[in-house]
């Protein structure tokens, strides 16, 4: 199947090693340090995390729970509390034996609610956890921070009453920063939810990132709250064979060797280009994809479909941030002091622009001073464009 959705079960393919070896781990109820992986958008972080939820779903005595804070941007905190309730309910339904979905709890009075969780033989503690937690928008006044506290205990609860483990999968985790400011006293939730994990026995953490610049700031220093708490992991794009692997099983083409060489140059093997360029392939009107056809989607795409998919990444930057990516693009260059001579802008103001690119991840810092593209198609769809200002 081809698709930019992240993929499961028998589409997902390659990543034996990394699956296996954090499955390992995560089953070992001896084993309590968790994983970040980061890598780059449309490397598979998504799909790892669905297809480890999937795998550890078959496990008697384990219950994952996924959340992604993708969409959070906008997001309130006692939205997200909300949401990530209502997750960790529903993955939990089949071993508490709640008979009612999560949603149906949240609108349910509250003495309809206290009957329907009896119905659930669950302990009187856990019950009151879950009122807590399904009715605390209907309080005028919410303590943030015991909100947070409660949500981030409820499934330690779960796992002690149903004897499990709980393995939270939370996906782009460091967008919690993200989360509009509350009213209340400022806490830093990333520490908050640090130390309210780690007084827990039976939850594990398993978080992604695109962002690696965030991702280091939460875990690398020795005051960062999740220092020494994670194994690091860098998801790396696809090998050669798995890049040939991915087409032969979902082409239903012949592929030769040569097209296959210009598709993994271009793409680096990052599963998202890969797709994307299958599904291209696939629609094509020839039978075989040679070396020629090979060439003609890359044109196309940078062409055309490029466009769609980088027109958001484009939207997101100012004017001037813009400009200096189109002068990175199209001249190849990595410096302050070489770009701020093409565009005739002093060092430091480029130093500052550079760095704001960084933080928003397009930019990687590989040695000081030394500035290169996340994603080298859209530096070359870049090049291609002229001046986008
Ligand atoms: N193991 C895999 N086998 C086959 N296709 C994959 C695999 N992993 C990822 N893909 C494909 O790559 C694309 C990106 O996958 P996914 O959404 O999981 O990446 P991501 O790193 O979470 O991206 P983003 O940063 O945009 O959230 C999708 O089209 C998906 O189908
Ligand atoms: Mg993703």
């Amino acid at each position: 199947m081809w698709g930019l959705l992240p993929v499961t079960g028998k589409d997902f393919i390659n990543r034996t090693a990394e699956i296996d070896d954090i499955l390992r781990a995560l089953k070992d109820p001896g084993i309590r340090i968790g994983y970040a992986i980061s890598a780059p958008v449309g490397t598979g972080k998504t799909s790892l995390l669905q297809e480890l939820a999937r795998r550890l779903a078959l496990e008697q005595r384990v219950i994952p729970i996924y959340f992604s804070l993708q969409s959070l941007s906008d997001v309130t905190l006692e939205n997200f509390v909300k949401r990530f309730v209502i997750a960790i309910l529903q993955a939990s339904e089949s071993k508490l034996k709640l008979r009612h979905d999560a949603k149906d709890l949240m609108e349910s009075p509250l003495t309809i609610l206290d009957k329907l969780l009896r119905d659930a033989r669950i302990s009187d503690e856990l019950r009151e956890a879950i009122i807590l937690l399904v009715t605390f928008e209907r309080e005028k006044r919410v303590d943030k921070h015991g909100l947070v506290e409660a949500v981030f205990d409820l499934p330690e609860k779960i796992a002690k009453e149903t004897d499990s483990r709980c393995v939270f999968l939370l996906d782009e985790f460091t967008l919690l920063a993200d989360l509009k400011p509350t009213d209340e006293r400022l806490f830093d939730i990333f520490s908050l939810i640090r130390s309210v994990h780690e007084k827990h026995q039976r939850c594990v953490l398993v978080v992604t990132s695109s962002n690696q610049k965030a991702i280091d700031s939460i875990t690398l220093a020795s005051d960062a709250p999740f220092y020494h708490q994670f194994m690091l992991k860098h998801l790396k794009n696809f090998s050669r064979e798995a890049t040939k692997q991915l087409y032969e099983k979902n082409l239903d083409k012949r592929i030769n060797d040569a097209a296959l060489k210009e598709i993994f140059d271009f793409t680096q093997g990052s599963p998202f280009y890969l797709q994307f360029l299958g599904r291209m392939l696939k629609g094509a009107a020839t039978p075989n994809v040679t070396e020629d056809v090979a060439k003609n989607a890359i044109e196309e795409f940078l062409h055309q479909e490029g466009e769609m998919i980088f027109r958001e990444k484009v939207k997101q930057l100012s004017a001037k941030e813009r400009l200096i990516l189109s002068c990175m693009a199209q001249h190849g260059v990595k410096t302050p002091s070489e770009i701020g001579k093409i565009m005739n802008y002093s060092q430091t103001n480029v130093r500052r622009f550079l760095a704001i690119l960084e933080e928003k991840g397009v930019l990687v810092n590989t040695s000081r001073g030394v500035f290169v593209f996340e994603d080298l198609i859209f530096k070359r769809w870049l090049a291609q464009q002229g001046v986008v200002a």
